[in-house]
C-alpha cells in the first residue's frame, strides 16, 4: 500500500514505519495522522508481522503537529474534528508492540506520538519537548498526562511550561526512553529489539503489553490482581510448557503462539 506521507516496509517479522514529510521536519497533518492510524492497524492485522518500529528521519522524529493546518482554525473546528482523537484512539487500540525509534526533534504531538508507542529508543541526537506553550496552545495528544507518568510532575511542569527541550541523555535518566545509542545505530537497535520481540510467542507479548499498560490505568491493587491473573492463565498455553521445557532441557525455545 503506497501512502503520501509514510514509507511501509515489512522486513521479515518487522513492520517498520518511516514519517516521511521531511520538508516539514515530519509535522504531524491530518494526512500523515489518518496514514499512521491505517498503516498501524494493518500491522497489527498482518498474520506476518510481530512487532512495530516507527520512526522518522535523522533530523526529525516528528516536529509536531503542522502549524500551518492548524493556525486558522477556531474552537469549534477542533472540537468538531474531534482532533487527532480517533487516530490516536486506533493507535491505543494496537496490540503488537510499537518502537518509537528517535532521532532529532520529537517536539509537541512528535513527542506525544513517541509516549502511545511502548517503548522509545533514541539516538544520542535526540531532543524532546512540549513547546506547545510558545504557540499559545497546550499538548493534545496525551504530553501533559503521559509526560508526567514518564518522567514526574516536576520535569514535566519545567518542559511544558519553559518548553524547553530536553536531550537524549536527559531522557535516558529521567526514564522517558529506554535506551540511547549513536543516531547511525538507531535503526539497527531498533530493529534488533523488534526482532528479540519477534522470537518470544505472540500471546505472552501481548499480554505483556496488557499488563504493563495496566499499571497506568489501574490502582497498584487492581494492576496486581490483573497481573496475577495473567500469569496465572499462561499456565494454560503450549508456549509455557514449552518455554519451561526448553529451559530445563537447555534448549532454545520453539513457541508456536498457541
Ligand atoms: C509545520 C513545521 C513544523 C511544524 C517545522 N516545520 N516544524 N511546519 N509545523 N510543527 C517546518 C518549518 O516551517 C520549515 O518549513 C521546515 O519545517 C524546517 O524548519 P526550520 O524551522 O526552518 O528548521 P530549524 O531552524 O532547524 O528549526 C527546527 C525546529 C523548528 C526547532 C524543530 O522548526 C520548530 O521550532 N518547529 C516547531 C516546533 C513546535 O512548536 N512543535 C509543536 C507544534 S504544536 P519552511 O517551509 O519554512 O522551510 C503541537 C500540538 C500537538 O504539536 C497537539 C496535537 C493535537
Amino acid at each position: 500500500m503506497a501512502y503520501e506521507t509514510l514509507i511501509v516496509d515489512i522486513k521479515d517479522h518487522i513492520a517498520l514505519i518511516r514519517l516521511n514529510r521531511p520538508d516539514a521536519l515530519n509535522a504531524l497533518n491530518s494526512t500523515m495522522m489518518a496514514e499512521l492510524a491505517k498503516a498501524l492497524t494493518e500491522a497489527d492485522r498482518n498474520e506476518k508481522v510481530r512487532a512495530i518500529v516507527l520512526t522518522g528521519s535523522d533530523k526529525a522524529f516528528a516536529a509536531g503537529a503542522d502549524i500551518k493546518e492548524m493556525s486558522d482554525k477556531g474552537f469549534v473546528d477542533m472540537f468538531e474534528a474531534d482532533f487527532f482523537t480517533p487516530e490516536t484512539e486506533a493507535m491505543l487500540r494496537v496490540r503488537k508492540p510499537i518502537i518509537a525509534a528517535v532521532s532529532g526533534y520529537a517536539l509537541g504531538g512528535g513527542c506525544e506520538l513517541a509516549m502511545i508507542c511502548d517503548f522509545i529508543i533514541a539516538s544520542d541526537t535526540a531532543k524532546f519537548g512540549q513547546p506547545e506553550i510558545n504557540l499559545g496552545v497546550v499538548a493534545g495528544i496525551g504530553g501533559t498526562q503521559r509526560l508526567t507518568r514518564f518522567v514526574g510532575k516536576s520535569k514535566a511542569m519545567d518542559m511544558h511550561l519553559t518548553g524547553r527541550f530536553m536531550d537524549a541523555e536527559e531522557a535516558e535518566r529521567s526514564g522517558l526512553v529506554s535506551r540511547v545509542v549513536p543516531v547511525k545505530k538507531l535503526l539497527d537497535t531498533a530493529m534488533e529489539a523488534a526482532d528479540k520481540i519477534a522470537e518470544k510467542s505472540q500471546v505472552t507479548v501481548k499480554v505483556v503489553k496488557e499488563a504493563v499498560n495496566r499499571s497506568y490505568e489501574t490502582t497498584l491493587r487492581e494492576g496486581l490482581l490483573f497481573e496475577r491473573r495473567v500469569f496465572h492463565m499462561l499456565f494454560n498455553t503450549e508456549d509455557q510448557k514449552e518455554g519451561m521445557a526448553a529451559f530445563l532441557e537447555k534448549r532454545e525455545a520453539q513457541f508456536r503462539d498457541r
